[in-house]
């Protein structure tokens, strides 16, 4: 769509945006509330009851405002926005040892970060779940539990940092911003960073040959 003299392109949908949001949201306040409870620096921050509470609840909201998006939400877009980071063709192996080959809707990085998010989100959940279960049933009390909790919270901790300095502070990036909050994002610039996608969105939107011919009909 034409702003000004830039063309901007439609990158993400409302649902996608309120999935990424949703979790963002769940993580910030799931981070700062796990750090209270679980760096001692921090315990005088607020009641430890009152702050587990906070975790818990904010982690079954998490989930519920998820299954809300895919109940309610675009289902179809975001099922193909999940074959878009799934599918890992020879151009994003290639750009992983440093090629430089066309990237499609998004890159080689960019699909791993979704994967790791992914899974450490199912892991959080599972391990969580065995937390809270195992104060009242101490046969789900076990030793590893705890440590994957807080390794994958440290672990989520370094990947962020990185995903916080492409987003808002690398210049070549930080423009993927403007997609992730209003949905579109400068035509050049997805050029430059997603040909293939790009490629695709013009083929889909040019009218096809059936087309030309149905209009020449009419005159
Ligand atoms: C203020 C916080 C955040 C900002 C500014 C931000 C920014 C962005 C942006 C700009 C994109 C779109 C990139 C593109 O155009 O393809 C994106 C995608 C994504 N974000 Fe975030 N994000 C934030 C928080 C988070 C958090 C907390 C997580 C998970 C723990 C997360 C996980 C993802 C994932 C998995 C994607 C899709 C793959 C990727 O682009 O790496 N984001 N984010």
């Amino acid at each position: 769509m034409p702003e000004g003299r830039k063309t901007y392109v439609h990158r993400f949908s409302r649902s996608e945006r309120a999935v990424h949001w949703i979790h963002a949201a769940a993580f910030f306040v799931l981070l700062g509330s796990g750090l209270v409870l679980y760096l001692p620096s921090l315990a005088a921050i607020g009641n430890r009851a009152f702050v587990k509470d906070v975790h818990l609840y904010t982690a079954i909201a998490w989930a519920l405002a998820l299954l809300g998006v895919v109940l309610f939400g675009d289902r179809k877009g975001l099922r193909r926005t999940l074959s878009d980071l799934d599918g890992f063709d020879l151009d994003d192996r290639l750009w992983l040892q440093r090629h430089p080959t066309k990237q499609g809707r998004f890159n080689a990085g960019q699909k791993l970060n979704a994967a790791v998010t992914a899974a450490f989100a199912v892991l959080f959940a599972v391990s969580g779940i065995l937390l809270w279960y195992g104060e009242r049933d101490t046969r789900f009390r076990f030793a590893g539990t705890i440590v994957l909790h807080d390794g994958l919270m440290w672990i989520s901790l370094v990947l962020l940092a990185g995903h916080l300095y492409l987003s808002l502070i690398y210049p070549r990036t930080r423009h993927a911003l403007r997609g992730i909050v209003r949905g579109d994002v400068e035509l050049q610039w997805a050029r430059e960073h997603h040909p293939k996608w790009v490629q695709d969105v013009l083929a889909s939107t040019q009218p096809s040959s059936e087309d030309k011919a149905e209009a020449q009909a009419r005159g």
